[in-house]
């Protein structure tokens, strides 16, 4: 394992498709460790971009435009950072050898459609999910709730992300206004949707999970402690680590955790959702790649997601040690607006022990992630009021 200097014959080379607050802290990651970085995104100064060495606007969906700019700058790896991507392209550009694809351009297609992870996860792994069904009409959707899904359930599009697209159905009124809405939030109109039974569950956890070269000289596998999380609308607004966990569901999750990750295999951090009853794991979804409820791991951990993901996908070491327990908040954009400015950020910073990020997005929605308010601390619950004390501090106004 040897690396380069950057912007020199020698350097190593990595392409982040996807530059946004996520790609950003893996690529200041990689910085660091002198790596030549080129941040892809499908707009202009995206928060990665920002600290690259070289920015590419393309449509990543769009698969000659991701060949051919593949092509041009000849990276070493190819880091997916969104879901939204040519999968297939990845495929042939892994088979190709032209680049390495992490964690496998299989991880990345599998994982970006709903059904493809399910399957894999319920069908070919057998670890416990939620009751499922897929539809292509509203009429199947009906069918497959009155056939064993049951009220109440969730409708989502199998492409979408951040809760997209996605609502809760309490009864039969409920069923075509789910279906309009999975429709109008797909990634791409599909018109597909996977309906799941509810899991009443305890609380919900991302199991942080890394596939890194180990002492032996083989990849092998390695669990951060488990962060807990709060979700609203399917998106995520604070999180904490550790969360409490009995022996037994933890002893469930990492098994869970492991089996899935090694099947999609390759190197790097993946995020495993779960969600928790007593004892009772089920398996929800995984990201091959660092998880939004993860950003506590910056105020945490002794390496963040995301240097554990620069480490990884390097074929460095890697450590999962906690530092101290913490906790995120979200702060969101509150408007539409572009080139906003931040008021209150040094009445932030005045709460003990706390940190910010801000990632510097061009434009500002009202429920758009603009930045997030990180705690630290001894006790979870302290760092959650700290975290969300400081992410109140901060206020967007007009640029
Ligand atoms: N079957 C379920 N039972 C109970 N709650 C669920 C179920 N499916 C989803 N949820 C809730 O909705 C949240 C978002 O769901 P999911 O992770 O599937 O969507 P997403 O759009 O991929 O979100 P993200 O990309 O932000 O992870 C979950 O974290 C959980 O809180
Ligand atoms: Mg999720």
């Amino acid at each position: 394992m040897r690396l380069g200097t950057p912007l020199s014959p020698s350097a190593t080379r990595v392409m982040l498709l996807g530059a946004g607050e996520l790609g950003k802290e893996v690529i200041i990651a990689l910085q660091r460790l002198g790596v030549e970085v080129i941040a892809v995104d499908r707009y202009a100064n995206a928060p990665g971009q920002q600290v690259a060495h070289r920015a590419h606007v393309i449509n990543m969906a769009d698969p000659r435009a991701l060949r051919s700019l593949v092509e041009l700058e000849r990276p070493h790896l190819i880091v997916p950072e969104i879901e939204a991507i040519a999968t297939d392209e990845l495929l042939r550009i892994e088979a190709d050898g032209l680049a390495e694809v992490i964690p496998t351009a299989r991880a990345a297609r599998l994982t970006m459609n709903r059904e493809g992870i399910r399957r894999l996860a319920a069908e070919e792994l057998g670890l416990a999910t939620s009751r499922y069904a897929f539809a292509d009409s509203l009429e199947q959707l009906q069918a497959a709730i009155a056939g064993g899904i049951g009220y109440p359930c969730i409708v989502k599009p199998v492409m979408s992300s951040s809760g997209k697209g996605q609502s809760t159905v309490h009864g039969p009124a409920d069923v075509q206004a789910a279906w309009d809405y999975a429709k109008s939030g797909g990634r791409v109109d599909q018109g597909r949707v996977i309906v799941e039974e509810m899991i009443d569950f305890d609380y919900e956890i991302t199991q942080l999970t890394v596939r890194a070269v180990g002492d032996s000289g083989a990849v092998e596998t390695y669990f951060c402690e488990p962060i807990g999380h709060r979700q609203e609308k399917g998106d995520y607004v604070e999180s904490w680590q550790p969360q409490p966990m009995s022996p037994v569901a933890l002893e469930r999750a990492r098994d869970i955790a492991g089996k899935v990750t090694a099947n999609l295999g390759g190197r790097g951090l993946f995020g495993v959702e779960l969600f928790i009853k007593g004892d009772e794991v089920w398996f929800s979804e995984v990201s091959p790649r660092p998880h939004d409820t993860g950003l506590v791991t910056l105020a945490t951990q002794v390496l963040s997601e995301f240097e554990l993901h620069a480490r990884a996908i390097l074929g460095l070491p890697v450590t999962t040690a906690l530092r101290s327990a913490g906790a995120s908040a979200v702060i969101y954009g509150g408007m539409n607006e572009t080139g906003i400015a931040y008021e209150g950020v040094a009445e932030a910073l005045a709460v003990p022990n706390t940190d910010l990020r801000l990632f510097g997005k061009p434009e500002a929605f009202p429920r758009r992630r603009m930045g997030v308010a990180l705690a630290f601390g001894n006790d979870v619950d302290d760092c959650r009021a700290r975290a969300k004390l400081a992410a109140s501090k901060v206020k967007p106004v007009k640029g």
